[in-house]
């Protein structure tokens, strides 16, 4: 797997950086306090994929906000831009829930990246990534 290191200090919040990565788009978003705060509110039972496909974490972590954030306040999201119904590219700041919303089929995600209207069956997988430094991320 090869991984590649994305240098993040230029990304405002509220807005998002795509990259390609292993010929896929990756969003890194850095969420505003508004963003983190309505994934926090989200009752994970309710959700259509209840699972954080978070491939960070081991075994199958509920869908929680915590589960999806990279750092610990909350700020940064990093996930495959890749719809989960049949692979087009979802618009940021689009649809119901103030996430992605997918074009193609009308598939809405919240501000943690999680399916929550639309065809599409999974949240946005959350790729291997960490901090290396204050505004460096790793991907794979
Ligand atoms: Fe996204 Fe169908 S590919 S809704």
């Amino acid at each position: 797997l090869s991984s590649i290191r994305v240098d993040v200090s230029g990304v405002e919040v509220g807005t998002q950086l795509t990259v390609k990565w292993l010929g896929k788009p990756v969003f890194i978003r850095r969420r505003t306090e508004a963003e983190i705060e309505e994934a926090k509110s989200v009752d994970v039972s309710s959700l259509p994929d209840p699972i954080a496909q978070n491939e960070n974490l081991t075994g199958d972590v509920p869908a929680t906000d915590e589960n999806r954030a990279l750092d610990e306040s909350g700020e940064w999201l990093v996930q495959m831009g890749v719809c989960t119904h049949l692979g087009c590219v979802p618009l940021g700041d689009a649809g119901d829930f103030g996430g992605w919303f997918c074009p193609c089929h009308g598939s809405h995600y919240d501000t943690s990246g999680r399916i929550r209207k639309g065809p599409a069956p999974r949240n946005l997988p959350v790729p291997v990534a960490e901090f290396v430094d204050e505004s460096t991320i790793k991907l794979g």
